[in-house]
Parts: structure tokens; C-alpha cells; sequence
């Protein structure tokens, strides 16, 4: 049974079954039901959201065709071109039950989707219901595509040289040709291809991006050059959407904040590797003893999976716990944005996943960067040299290296200065949700959506 708009608006939402997708669009699903739509998730079966911790919604499963092998090799890119060819039928199906059910005063209004589920567009197309694209991604990692494509289409291909990686990209400054957004997932064609069928947007009414004006101004305005169509940046969601309910895909282990109540101010580094990125067993041991060596609290997420394909926590050194003592907690997954709330929470080590970085930053929480694929190399980027709130790890991982990377983020003058610049965009994040760009953004959202 549908839950009835209180505004007589009915949207349809359809996120990307990961982590790092499934958050914002939930979490503007949550604005937008505060705001009187009554909001339909449509999704796959593969990573299916939790509905009980939404009851505000309506959730429909759809089928994805995905088989087990396919999701156990993990290779996103496949696995998103199979649900894009496999879910278009069912998804006009649902979408066909829900119109010839609905009342007049109860219509679909429009379809928000993510840039992965482009198959959404063309089912939009046909029913004749307009159609917003949310990007969950960087202004500045979508120009960064951009020119990856374009590159590529000249021949300059990934792998770079070594004696181009380090070089700056022509009009990209400060990025380089090694923090390019390629993946690790899959083949460079393939990726291209996917990032060219997520860049389409000829026939979307706007577009919704997880992202500020004070963090990227400069991007959001180029591309707003180029586009035909609305940009609303209405950036950070997690934050937008102040009763949001978790959309954790695994079970949060919430010991951790007890463990946090009793370190001291500013003094823990959070470790945490986002839902995809993975480590070698090598990695492992390297970044234990780094952590155990610099002396400082740390929460370490080990994700199961995330280290050859195992628990992880199984893989942990030798004379490990005994080393830590009560200086370290380690779980499997954790309440993220709660942790980086915390006060004894002084820096984050991560993967810079562009949710955790929003997460990081809107907390004023200075960053050790670790990317791993895709776009997390251009936040790493803008992380360390433009907003100048953390540091890159660039080499191979190593004990020593990391110990003093630990130390000068949490202890040293530089680690100071980086933590006193991301206090600061903070403050400047808080303005923008309180009568700056987003709050106007969002008003300007809410008026569009309301005029269709
Ligand atoms: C992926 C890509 O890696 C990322 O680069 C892209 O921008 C989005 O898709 P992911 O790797 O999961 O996302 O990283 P991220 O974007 O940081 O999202 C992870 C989410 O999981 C965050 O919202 C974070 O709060 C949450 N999380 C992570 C937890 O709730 N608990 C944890 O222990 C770890």
C-alpha cells in the first residue's frame, strides 16, 4: 500500500545499489518527504535497502538479472552495465502498476536517479514523466572524466608513463595524470563507457549534485556553462537531511562510541576504507604496526572482504592486540557520521570516497588520504592541495612512513594548521545550509519539482 503525498506529489528515486549512492539519494529522499512528497524507492534486489529503517517511504524491489558469480567478482562496472540492461523492463513494469493504480491527485511527478541507473531515463522518456539525475560524485571528478574520455579518444591511454604521471593535466591544476579517475574494477574502455552513459543528460530537467559552492565553485560554474539544463548543488545530503535514519548495508557496530567516550579530546584517528576499496594482506600489517608505532588512538574499520577477499581482522599481526591494549578499537562497520561527530575524533584516515569526505569535512575533521580508485584520487587531490586540510599517503604503504604521517596530522604544527582550515570550512559549510548556496539551491528544487 503506497503511503499517500501529503502535497499530492509522488517521486520515484532510483539509487545505485552501493553504499556511497544509496546514502544521498535516501538521505534526499528524507528532505524531500519533510518537504510533503511522498517518495517511492525503486530498487534492485542486489544490496536492497533496509525498509524497515524507512518507514516513511515506499520501497519497491525490482529484479536486476545479476547471478552470484557476477557479484562476487565485484567488479562494479559489469555488475552496473548488467543492471542497466536487465532492469529496464521491470522498472517501466512497476512504474506502469503504479500510474494505472494511482489516483489523479496522487501522480508520478517526477523520477530522480542516480547517474548509474541510466536505464531510468528512457523508461521516463516513454511514460512521459520528467526526469532529475542526482550525481553522488565531485563537480571537479565529472570534468576530470571528461578529460579521460577526451584523452582517451585522442590515444593517450592509461597506464601513464611514469615520467607523465607525475605531471599536471592541462587545465586541471593542481591534478595530476596519476589522480586521473581511473578504476580499478575494470578495463579503461569499459569504465569510459559507463562514465559516458551516466554524462548523458539531454532529456533530464535538472540536475541534483551532492556538492557546494564553497567547495567548488570554479567546476560547478564551468559545467553550468557548458549544461543546458539546472545545476542545484544543494550539498552536504547527510546533513540536509537532519532525521535521516542509517542506510548502512551492514550492521553498524555502535560499541565503538563508548570506546570514543573515554579518549581524550581531538586524540583518536578514525580508519576507515569506505564500502569498495581493499587492501592487501601486506597493507595490513603495515598499516597495523604504522598505528601501533605513532602512539595515537585509532578506530580502525575492517570491513569483511576488504582484505583479500577474508575477514581481515583475522589477518591482523601477531602480538597485535596485546600492542594496542585499550589504544585501539577495531570494528567491521561503523556509525560513521556519529564517530566523526565525536569530539575525541582529531583526524580521519580515508579513502576519500566523496561521502566520507563531505562527512569529514562538514565535521571539520582533517584528513589522511589513501585513495584507491576512481574519483577518491581527485578528492585526495582537492583534499591535501586545495582546501589544504590533510595529507596525501603517495607511496607504497609502509610502517615508518605512516607512523610520521599519523604524527603530523594529529600532533605536529602542519597537522594544527590543516585542522584549524577544515574548523573553518565547516563554518563555511554551516553558512551555505543556513541561508547561503544550498539553502537557496534547495528552495529552488523544491519550487521546480512542484511545477511539473
Ligand atoms: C563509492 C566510491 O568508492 C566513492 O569514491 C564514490 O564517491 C561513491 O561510491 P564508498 O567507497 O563506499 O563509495 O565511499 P564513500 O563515498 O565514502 O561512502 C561510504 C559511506 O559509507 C559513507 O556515507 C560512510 O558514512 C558510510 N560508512 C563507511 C559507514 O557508515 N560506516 C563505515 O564503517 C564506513
Amino acid at each position: 500500500m503506497e503511503k499517500k503525498a501529503q502535497s499530492g506529489h509522488r517521486l520515484v528515486l532510483v539509487p545505485c545499489p552501493y553504499q556511497g549512492h544509496i546514502n544521498p539519494m535516501l538521505q534526499l529522499g528524507t528532505f524531500l518527504h519533510s518537504k510533503g512528497f511522498s517518495i517511492s524507492i525503486v530498487h534492485t534486489h542486489f544490496n536492497s535497502p533496509n525498509p524497515s529503517n524507512h518507514p516513511e517511504f515506499t520501497f519497491f524491489p525490482i529484479p536486476d538479472g545479476l547471478i552470484a558469480d557476477e557479484i562476487s567478482s565485484g567488479n562494479v562496472v559489469a555488475i552496473m552495465f548488467t543492471i542497466n540492461a536487465n532492469c529496464k523492463a521491470s522498472f517501466k513494469q512497476c512504474l506502469t502498476d503504479r500510474v494505472t493504480e494511482q489516483e489523479p491527485q496522487n501522480k508520478i511527478t517526477c523520477i530522480i536517479y542516480d547517474e548509474f541507473m541510466y536505464f531510468s531515463e528512457s523508461v521516463a522518456n516513454d511514460l512521459n514523466i520528467p526526469r532529475i539525475l542526482l550525481r553522488t560524485q565531485s563537480a571537479t571528478n565529472f570534468i576530470a572524466c571528461n578529460t579521460l574520455i577526451r584523452l582517451h579518444s585522442k590515444g593517450c591511454t592509461s597506464p601513464f608513463p611514469d615520467s607523465m604521471s607525475l605531471n599536471l593535466v592541462p587545465e586541471l591544476h593542481p591534478l595530476r595524470f596519476k589522480d586521473l579517475p581511473i578504476s580499478i574494477f575494470d578495463t579503461l574502455e569499459n569504465v569510459l563507457k559507463l562514465m559516458a552513459n551516466g554524462h548523458d543528460v539531454r532529456t533530464s530537467s535538472a540536475i541534483i549534485w551532492n556538492t557546494l559552492d564553497c567547495l567548488e565553485q570554479s567546476s560547478l560554474a564551468q559545467i553550468q556553462q557548458q549544461c543546458q539544463i539546472p545545476i542545484f548543488s544543494i550539498g552536504p545530503l547527510h546533513k540536509i537531511a537532519t532525521a535521516a535514519s542509517s542506510s548502512s548495508l551492514l550492521e553498524e557496530d555502535t560499541s565503538c562510541i563508548a570506546w570514543l567516550d573515554k579518549q581524550s579530546h581531538n586524540s583518536v584517528i578514525y580508519v576507515s576504507l569506505g564500502s569498495l576499496a581493499f587492501i592487501s594482506e601486506k597493507e595490513l600489517f603495515e598499516m597495523a604496526w604504522g598505528l601501533i608505532n605513532s602512539r595515537q588512538p585509532f578506530l580502525w574499520v575492517i570491513r569483511p572482504g576488504s582484505v583479500c577477499d577474508s575477514d581481515g581482522i583475522e589477518l591482523l599481526p601477531q602480538g597485535f592486540s596485546e600492542a594496542v591494549g585499550e589504544r585501539g578499537c577495531i570494528v567491521t562497520w561503523a556509525p560513521q557520521m556519529e564517530v566523526l561527530a565525536h569530539g575525541a575524533v582529531g583526524g580521519f584516515w580515508s579513502h576519500c570516497g566523496w561521502n566520507s569526505t563531505l562527512e569529514s569535512m562538514s565535521e571539520g575533521v582533517p584528513m589522511l588520504c589513501r585513495p584507491c580508485s576512481s574519483d577518491q584520487k581527485v578528492n585526495a587531490r582537492y583534499v591535501s592541495q586545495v582546501w589544504k586540510i590533510g595529507l596525501q599517503l603517495e607511496n607504497e604503504l609502509e610502517r615508518g612512513e605512516i607512523e610520521r604521517a599519523v604524527k603530523k596530522l594529529m600532533v605536529d604544527d602542519d597537522g594544527k594548521g590543516m585542522r584549524v582550515r577544515a574548523k573553518d570550512l565547516k563554518e563555511k559549510i554551516v553558512v551555505s545550509m543556513k541561508g547561503g548556496s544550498s539553502y537557496h539551491c534547495l528552495n529552488e528544487l523544491v519550487e521546480l519539482i512542484r511545477s511539473f
